[in-house]
């Protein structure tokens, strides 16, 4: 992995839940030239030992994989310790202008994606293109469809929005539907159908394990040291050395 920063100084991270993808993110970090030096979860902050400036006093960068329920609290605490942070939870973009008032009202750098596969946005590229084909032939019908392990909590999966904003300017403003499947322990799978009476198209991402999300948000938290702003993976993908 490389980034903006000296790859030989260790950078401090801030784990905000502990679930699977934080555990993931803990797992690798070590490798990837991160000390996990606080791991703030549901009980922590039950036992007062939540986010604040001087819990954060030794941490470079947070990376938050929590709920939909816990993120916003949790970015406005991060942001107004003046802590740079890396979002993955999904299920709040509803609220993303909020998310950019506290950005700039406290000059932090945030950078937040629903998926943090470096696969899934070249998936998106790879879907646009296909969107713009298949425009020009309207036997055939879009949709989107997304399977995910049984105890994920929002759906559709932010991937599968993503993937239809993604898409539906090429589409000319066709409907895309999309449909969920919360089964077994499948880390996600996301399908882009072109479907017609005659055949079936179908582009796929399958992630193997949970290990392509947690290298993609930590190249994203070295990215982000020392920015201010709001960014999108894809931005960061865009602008920083291609990930090794
Ligand atoms: N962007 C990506 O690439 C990507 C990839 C995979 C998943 N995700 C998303 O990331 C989120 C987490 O996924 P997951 O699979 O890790 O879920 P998970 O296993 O359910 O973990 C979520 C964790 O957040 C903790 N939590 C809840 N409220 C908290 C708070 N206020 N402070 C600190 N921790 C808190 C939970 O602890 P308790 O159980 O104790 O409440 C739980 O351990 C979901 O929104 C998921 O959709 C994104």
């Amino acid at each position: 992995m490389s980034g903006s920063r000296d790859p030989d100084t260790v950078i401090g991270l801030g784990l905000i839940g502990h679930g699977k993808m934080g555990r993931a993110v803990a797992q690798l970090a070590p490798q990837r030239g991160f000390e996990v030096r606080r791991v703030f979860t549901s009980q922590s902050a039950s036992r007062g030992e939540g986010i604040t400036p001087e819990n954060l006093r030794d941490v470079d960068v947070c990376i938050d994989f929590t709920t939909p329920g816990a993120v916003m609290d949790n970015i406005r605490r991060v942001a107004e310790a003046g802590c740079n942070l890396v979002v993955g939870t999904t299920g709040w973009t509803d609220r993303l202008e909020a998310v950019r008032d506290i950005v700039e009202r406290t000059s932090i750098g945030m950078v937040y994606a629903p998926n943090f596969s470096i696969g899934v946005q070249l998936f998106y590229r790879l879907a646009r293109a296909a969107a713009a084909i298949f425009r020009r032939f309207p036997l055939y019908e879009p949709a989107i469809i997304e399977t995910h392990h049984r105890f994920k909590r929002d759906a559709p999966s932010g991937t599968a929005l993503e993937l239809r904003r993604h898409i539906a300017p090429e589409l000319g403003g066709r409907e895309v539907s999309i449909a969920s499947v919360r089964a077994g322990y499948v880390p996600g799978t996301h399908e882009l159908v072109f479907d017609s009476e005659a055949d079936t198209v179908l582009l796929r991402h399958a992630a193997r394990s949970r290990q392509g999300f947690a290298e993609g948000a930590l190249y994203a938290a070295r990215w982000v040291i020392g920015k201010r702003g709001l960014f999108t993976f894809a931005e960061v993908l865009e602008s920083g050395p291609t990930p090794s």
